[in-house]
Protein backbone atom coordinates (compact mmCIF):
# COMPACT_ATOMS: atom_id res chain seq x y z
CA UNK A 1 0.00 0.00 0.00
CA UNK A 2 1.45 3.42 -0.66
CA UNK A 3 2.00 5.73 2.27
CA UNK A 4 0.65 9.11 0.79
CA UNK A 5 -2.06 8.83 3.59
CA UNK A 6 -4.78 6.91 5.12
CA UNK A 7 -8.45 7.11 3.61
CA UNK A 8 -7.30 8.49 0.91
CA UNK A 9 -9.95 6.73 -1.71
CA UNK A 10 -13.91 7.04 -2.34
CA UNK A 11 -15.34 3.95 -1.93
CA UNK A 12 -19.21 2.65 -2.88
CA UNK A 13 -20.55 -0.18 -1.54
CA UNK A 14 -24.04 -1.71 -1.81
CA UNK A 15 -26.40 -4.09 -3.16
CA UNK A 16 -26.20 -4.84 -7.25
CA UNK A 17 -28.06 -2.74 -8.93
CA UNK A 18 -27.36 0.60 -6.34
CA UNK A 19 -24.85 2.26 -9.18
CA UNK A 20 -21.93 1.69 -7.78
CA UNK A 21 -20.43 1.49 -11.37
CA UNK A 22 -22.45 4.17 -13.12
CA UNK A 23 -22.07 6.45 -9.85
CA UNK A 24 -18.09 5.53 -9.27
CA UNK A 25 -17.12 6.41 -12.57
CA UNK A 26 -19.06 9.70 -12.93
CA UNK A 27 -17.54 10.36 -9.09
CA UNK A 28 -14.12 9.72 -10.69
CA UNK A 29 -14.24 12.18 -13.74
CA UNK A 30 -15.50 14.64 -11.52
CA UNK A 31 -12.78 14.31 -9.39
CA UNK A 32 -9.81 13.57 -12.23
CA UNK A 33 -9.22 10.39 -10.67
CA UNK A 34 -8.88 6.62 -11.70
CA UNK A 35 -11.96 4.91 -11.15
CA UNK A 36 -11.20 0.94 -9.89
CA UNK A 37 -14.07 -1.80 -9.53
CA UNK A 38 -13.14 -4.95 -7.64
CA UNK A 39 -15.23 -6.96 -9.71
CA UNK A 40 -13.24 -5.95 -13.22
CA UNK A 41 -9.96 -6.68 -11.42
CA UNK A 42 -11.31 -10.02 -11.10
CA UNK A 43 -12.06 -10.41 -14.39
CA UNK A 44 -8.49 -9.23 -15.48
CA UNK A 45 -6.65 -11.34 -13.25
CA UNK A 46 -8.80 -14.29 -14.22
CA UNK A 47 -9.46 -14.13 -17.65
CA UNK A 48 -13.25 -14.71 -17.17
CA UNK A 49 -16.25 -13.24 -16.58
CA UNK A 50 -17.58 -13.12 -13.10
CA UNK A 51 -20.36 -15.37 -13.69
CA UNK A 52 -17.65 -17.64 -15.30
CA UNK A 53 -15.64 -17.60 -11.93
CA UNK A 54 -18.91 -18.50 -9.87
CA UNK A 55 -19.41 -21.16 -12.26
CA UNK A 56 -16.03 -22.85 -12.27
CA UNK A 57 -14.59 -22.11 -8.69
CA UNK A 58 -18.26 -21.62 -6.77
CA UNK A 59 -18.84 -18.58 -4.74
CA UNK A 60 -16.02 -19.47 -2.34
CA UNK A 61 -13.62 -19.26 -5.07
CA UNK A 62 -14.79 -15.96 -6.17
CA UNK A 63 -14.75 -13.99 -2.89
CA UNK A 64 -11.32 -15.36 -2.30
CA UNK A 65 -10.39 -13.52 -5.83
CA UNK A 66 -12.59 -11.13 -4.83
CA UNK A 67 -10.96 -10.62 -1.66
CA UNK A 68 -7.12 -10.13 -3.16
CA UNK A 69 -9.04 -7.43 -5.47
CA UNK A 70 -10.06 -5.48 -2.88
CA UNK A 71 -6.42 -5.20 -1.46
CA UNK A 72 -5.23 -4.71 -5.25
CA UNK A 73 -7.94 -1.91 -5.48
CA UNK A 74 -6.81 0.13 -1.89
CA UNK A 75 -2.99 -0.03 -3.59
CA UNK A 76 -3.99 2.05 -5.82
CA UNK A 77 -0.97 4.22 -5.72
CA UNK A 78 -3.03 7.72 -6.23
CA UNK A 79 -6.45 8.59 -4.70
CA UNK A 80 -8.89 6.80 -6.38
CA UNK A 81 -12.88 6.00 -6.68
CA UNK A 82 -13.25 2.29 -5.72
CA UNK A 83 -16.40 0.30 -6.71
CA UNK A 84 -16.85 -2.85 -4.83
CA UNK A 85 -18.62 -6.12 -5.92
CA UNK A 86 -22.13 -5.93 -4.17
CA UNK A 87 -20.75 -9.28 -1.18
CA UNK A 88 -17.26 -7.34 -0.93
CA UNK A 89 -17.92 -6.04 2.61
CA UNK A 90 -19.19 -8.61 4.45
CA UNK A 91 -15.76 -9.89 4.87
CA UNK A 92 -14.26 -8.57 8.12
CA UNK A 93 -10.88 -8.33 6.04
CA UNK A 94 -12.22 -6.45 3.95
CA UNK A 95 -14.24 -4.00 5.77
CA UNK A 96 -11.00 -3.21 7.79
CA UNK A 97 -8.94 -2.44 4.28
CA UNK A 98 -11.37 -0.58 2.81
CA UNK A 99 -12.14 1.75 6.12
CA UNK A 100 -8.64 2.13 6.38
CA UNK A 101 -7.78 2.91 2.74
CA UNK A 102 -10.76 4.88 1.93
CA UNK A 103 -13.99 6.65 3.29
CA UNK A 104 -16.98 4.45 2.42
CA UNK A 105 -20.30 5.47 0.80
CA UNK A 106 -23.17 3.01 0.91
CA UNK A 107 -25.20 3.03 -1.80
CA UNK A 108 -29.08 2.96 -0.79
CA UNK A 109 -32.28 1.89 -2.77
CA UNK A 110 -35.38 -0.29 -2.33
CA UNK A 111 -35.02 -3.71 -4.18
CA UNK A 112 -37.70 -3.33 -6.57
CA UNK A 113 -35.61 -0.66 -8.02
CA UNK A 114 -32.62 -2.51 -7.62
CA UNK A 115 -33.50 -5.05 -9.75
CA UNK A 116 -35.20 -2.72 -12.55
CA UNK A 117 -31.52 -1.45 -12.86
CA UNK A 118 -30.09 -5.03 -13.04
CA UNK A 119 -32.74 -6.07 -15.62
CA UNK A 120 -32.83 -9.73 -15.63
CA UNK A 121 -30.00 -10.16 -13.48
CA UNK A 122 -28.24 -12.58 -15.80
CA UNK A 123 -25.32 -11.02 -15.22
CA UNK A 124 -25.78 -11.81 -11.43
CA UNK A 125 -24.63 -15.24 -10.68
CA UNK A 126 -26.61 -14.40 -7.18
CA UNK A 127 -29.66 -13.50 -9.00
CA UNK A 128 -30.39 -15.91 -11.67
CA UNK A 129 -33.83 -16.62 -12.14
CA UNK A 130 -34.46 -15.60 -8.52
CA UNK A 131 -35.19 -11.77 -8.84
CA UNK A 132 -36.85 -8.81 -6.63
CA UNK A 133 -37.04 -11.65 -3.56
CA UNK A 134 -33.38 -12.58 -3.55
CA UNK A 135 -32.69 -8.73 -3.51
CA UNK A 136 -34.92 -8.28 -0.30
CA UNK A 137 -33.90 -11.12 1.16
CA UNK A 138 -30.08 -10.08 1.04
CA UNK A 139 -31.03 -6.46 1.80
CA UNK A 140 -31.81 -8.07 4.90
CA UNK A 141 -29.12 -10.43 5.66
CA UNK A 142 -26.08 -7.57 4.71
CA UNK A 143 -27.89 -4.66 6.20
CA UNK A 144 -25.52 -4.79 9.03
CA UNK A 145 -22.47 -5.16 6.98
CA UNK A 146 -23.21 -2.40 4.90
CA UNK A 147 -23.78 -0.60 7.95
CA UNK A 148 -20.07 -1.49 9.63
CA UNK A 149 -18.54 -0.30 6.17
CA UNK A 150 -20.50 3.08 5.93
CA UNK A 151 -19.09 6.29 6.53
CA UNK A 152 -22.31 7.67 4.80
CA UNK A 153 -25.22 6.65 2.91
CA UNK A 154 -26.53 8.14 -0.21
CA UNK A 155 -29.68 7.42 -0.94
CA UNK A 156 -30.31 6.79 -5.03
CA UNK A 157 -34.02 6.12 -5.08
CA UNK A 158 -35.49 8.70 -7.68
CA UNK A 159 -32.53 10.73 -8.62
CA UNK A 160 -30.69 10.90 -11.52
CA UNK A 161 -26.92 10.06 -11.86
CA UNK A 162 -25.87 13.90 -11.69
CA UNK A 163 -27.47 14.38 -8.34
CA UNK A 164 -26.64 10.90 -7.02
CA UNK A 165 -22.54 11.86 -7.59
CA UNK A 166 -23.35 15.49 -6.30
CA UNK A 167 -24.95 13.88 -3.13
CA UNK A 168 -21.53 11.41 -2.47
CA UNK A 169 -18.99 14.19 -3.36
CA UNK A 170 -20.73 16.35 -0.52
CA UNK A 171 -20.69 13.05 1.53
CA UNK A 172 -17.18 12.70 1.15
CA UNK A 173 -14.89 13.30 3.65
CA UNK A 174 -11.31 12.29 2.87
C1 LIG B 1 -22.19 -9.79 -5.96
C2 LIG B 1 -22.26 -8.61 -6.66
C3 LIG B 1 -21.66 -8.46 -8.01
C4 LIG B 1 -20.50 -9.43 -8.19
C5 LIG B 1 -20.94 -10.84 -7.89
C6 LIG B 1 -21.47 -10.99 -6.46
C7 LIG B 1 -22.83 -9.86 -4.62
O1 LIG B 1 -21.17 -7.13 -8.19
O2 LIG B 1 -19.42 -9.10 -7.37
O3 LIG B 1 -21.94 -11.16 -8.83
O4 LIG B 1 -22.52 -10.80 -3.85
O5 LIG B 1 -23.64 -8.96 -4.30
P1 LIG B 1 -22.14 -5.86 -8.38
O6 LIG B 1 -22.62 -5.46 -7.01
O7 LIG B 1 -21.26 -4.84 -8.99
O8 LIG B 1 -23.27 -6.28 -9.26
Amino acid sequence: MSDDGPRRHLVLVGLMGAGKTTIGAACATRLARPFVDTDDIVEANTGMSVSDVFAQEGEAGFRARERRAVADACATPTPAVIACGGGAVLDGDNRRRLHRAGFVVWLQAAPATLMARVKDGSERPLLQGRGTATLERLATVRAAAYEAAADAIVDTEDRAVAEVVDAVLEAYRP
